[in-house]
């Protein structure tokens, strides 16, 4: 699997497993399979209900723990800088091992804590409680104040991003202060599967439409973090590395995108 180079020197696996609405009994089992068939990165969240289940897959896989690399996010009702400290605790007991990677779940601007929960964040990095500290559903003017303020730049933006919404702006900012792009929802609630880009490459290469999708993230530089439940998929999501998007393929896919979100839009949400 491809590994991405963060801005903090550290190294984060292109591909990953989302956990989002994974219930919480099965999270375990889910996160220990997917590790057992590869899976180095799971993308968790405080917010998903299943940082417990998430621990115990971790500890079930039988792979040393400095092999994985484990996300969780501060919820939006936790934001401020001595909130954030103790959700982080929070976080910590629940999955019984400290995260790789933390991020900030939301800008929420209308609550305007996003600089008290980065300072936060900055602290808990220097104090070696966390490796790397990152935002999400951040645009381009909070990433631009967040820096301007504090002088970190995060090391990842997770961000929706699926052949629907491909983010261009959001992508080349990024690239330009060196922030790794991590897309959320990749597979676009299955949106693009039947577009003809999608399918000419399926064809061709006897892959899936979610494989093509997939690898089209990788190939935009991004992480990419699919949630799936089923064995068959967890396996499928992974084989990406065996077949690449031609620059013609690339070009097609960039004519899917309608500027639609799934989710919510940051600047209003939270
Ligand atoms: N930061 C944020 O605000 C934010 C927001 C949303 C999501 N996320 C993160 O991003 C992760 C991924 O996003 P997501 O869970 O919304 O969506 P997703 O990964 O794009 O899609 C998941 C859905 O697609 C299905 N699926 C998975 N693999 C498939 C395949 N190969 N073929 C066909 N269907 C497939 C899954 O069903 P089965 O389980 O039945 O396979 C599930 O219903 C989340 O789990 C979470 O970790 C972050």
């Amino acid at each position: 699997m491809t590994v991405l180079k963060l801005n903090d020197g550290n190294r984060i696996p292109a591909l990953g497993l989302g956990i989002w609405q994974i219930p919480a009994d099965q999270t375990g089992r889910i996160v220990s399979l997917a590790i057992g068939m590869g899976y180095g990165l799971i993308d968790g969240a405080a917010i998903y209900g299943n940082e417990e289940g998430l621990g115990h897959g971790l500890r079930d896989a039988g792979v040393a723990r400095d092999q994985l690399f484990v996300t969780t996010k501060i919820w939006n009702d936790r934001q401020g800088h001595d909130e954030t400290l103790r959700a982080f605790d929070e976080s910590v007991a629940r999955l019984g091992t400290d995260p790789d990677l933390l991020l900030i779940h939301w800008p929420c601007p209308a609550k305007d804590l996003y600089l008290d929960t980065w300072r936060a964040m900055i602290r808990l990095r220097e104090e070696g409680r966390v490796k790397s500290i990152g935002v999400s559903n951040f645009m381009g003017h909070h990433l631009e104040r967040l820096i301007g303020e504090t002088g970190v730049t995060p090391v990842l933006n997770q961000i929706e991003l699926h052949p629907g919404f491909q983010q261009t702006e959001l992508r080349a900012l990024h690239d330009r202060l060196g922030i790794v792009t991590q897309c959320w929802t990749p597979l676009g609630k299955g949106q693009s599967f039947e577009a003809a880009p999608v399918q000419a490459v399926a064809a061709r290469t006897g892959k899936t439409p979610a494989q093509v999708i997939l690898r089209w993230h990788v190939q935009l530089g991004c992480s990419v973090i699919p949630r799936s439940t089923n064995a068959g998929r967890l396996a499928e999501n992974l084989a990406v590395c065996d077949f690449s998007l031609t620059d013609e393929d690339m070009a097609a896919m960039a004519t899917l995108d309608a500027g639609a979100r799934v989710g919510p839009d940051p600047l209003h949400f939270g």
